[in-house]
């Protein structure tokens, strides 16, 4: 059992916000796997939020596997902040995570996003207004700051426990960073040792349960969030709550496996976003599952026209016939064609190569 305030959850492995991507569709899918408890939407503006503005009520679109629910907010402005805390709860969401660590400029101009690790005093107050207002959880996620001259996280996550908030994900780079360089687990590890007792939760390129287990071991973290990595590998939470118990790894899920999901995760696009709408929104989807088939070409190229269901599956039919060629007589990929294995960034040998940088996929947001 893991807490985040009042609210108790059956894993301490969370699914990070990915703007344009952590949709209904694919949390369920995630949640379908298992492995993973509370799942958060992708950001939502406060005052769009109050406003009951379309967009902004799609995007926190739920239903009753879909739970439990977080649901992250961004905005600077204290009462907005703390209405639209207190509607979320109103609608049954059990927890409000505020967005701490966006660098984008529009949302850093009004203040909020990483705009509010610079200001302390401020920040604390908007936080303190939100958690006065709401009996649910209400946690924050940042960057470890905002360059490698200000690592303001350790102590931005004192104040902000002083100011009740009830867990941190922390995602292990700067605002300057990006999503360059490696993730830093000993700056995680500051945050750790900076607050008395609220859960931190760390993240940052963690694609595999080998890493999810580093950063747990060398962070002291109580939790641990995946982003792109739950792309890859939706498979990962499972994975790693059984590296976690056990010390085994589980073995790669099958290609039929992958593929069924792959599936599914269309069929749920196409229930909640209609077929035209979620099959465009899914041209974007399959290349994330598809980066583990191996030779994959002749899929990608054509995936990213679908315009509906049926056109999905006629290309997924050809593409199974013409990876034909790279498979043994059981039909089993043969293992020159395999994908090499994924390293997460704080894993890998630095004088390397061949290293490996996790992709951002292309969204409304560039960089995160
Ligand atoms: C396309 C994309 C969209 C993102 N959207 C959000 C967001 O809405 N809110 C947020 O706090 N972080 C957002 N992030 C940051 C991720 O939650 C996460 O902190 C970051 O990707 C590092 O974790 P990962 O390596 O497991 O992906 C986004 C990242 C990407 C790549």
């Amino acid at each position: 059992m893991f807490r985040i305030g009042p609210l108790e959850l059956k894993s301490n492995l969370f699914l990070s916000p990915l703007a344009g991507y952590t949709n209904l569709p694919f949390r369920l899918v995630i949640r379908e796997i298992g492995g993973v408890d509370l799942c958060t939407t992708d950001l939502v503006n406060a005052r769009s939020l109050i406003e009951r503005n379309k967009k902004a009520l799609k995007l926190i679109e739920t239903n009753e596997h879909d739970r439990p629910l977080a649901v992250q907010l961004f905005g600077s402005v204290p009462e907005e902040m703390r209405d639209a805390a207190a509607d979320l709860e109103r609608r049954g969401i059990a927890s409000v995570d505020i967005n701490m660590g966006c660098p984008v400029r529009k949302v850093c101009r009004v203040g909020g996003g990483s705009a509010m690790m610079t200001e302390h005093a401020k920040t604390s107050a908007l936080v303190s207004g939100m958690v006065n207002a709401v009996k649910v959880p209400v946690t924050a996620k940042m960057r470890l700051g905002w360059d490698d001259e200000n690592i303001t996280a350790p102590d931005l996550a004192r104040a902000l426990e002083d100011a009740g908030v009830a867990a941190i994900f922390i995602h292990g780079r700067t605002r300057e960073q990006g999503f360059g360089g490696t993730v830093n687990l000993a700056g995680i590890r500051k945050v750790v040792e900076a607050v008395k007792h609220i859960p931190i939760i760390g993240n940052g390129d963690v694609t595999t349960p080998e890493a999810a287990k580093k950063m747990f071991d060398d962070t002291g973290c109580a939790g641990v969030s995946v982003g792109r990595g739950a792309f890859y590998n939706p498979w990962i939470f499972q994975q790693t709550r059984h590296l976690m118990a056990t010390g085994e790894l589980l073995p790669e899920p099958r290609f039929e496996e992958r593929v069924r999901v792959l599936c599914r995760h269309l069929d749920l696009m196409v229930e909640v976003f209609g077929e035209e709408h979620g099959c465009r929104m899914f041209r974007k989807v399959a290349p994330w599952y598809s980066k583990r088939f191996g030779p994959v070409n002749e899929f990608n190229k054509k995936v990213v026209g679908i315009g509906s269901r049926a056109e999905f599956h006629d290309v997924l039919e050809r593409y199974l016939r013409w990876r034909q060629q790279f498979c043994d007589g059981d039909g089993h990929l043969l293992p020159r064609f395999a994908p090499p294995p994924m390293v997460a960034s704080f894993m890998q040998d630095p004088a390397s190569a061949r290293r490996q940088s996790l992709p951002v996929p292309k969204g409304p947001v560039e960089v995160w």
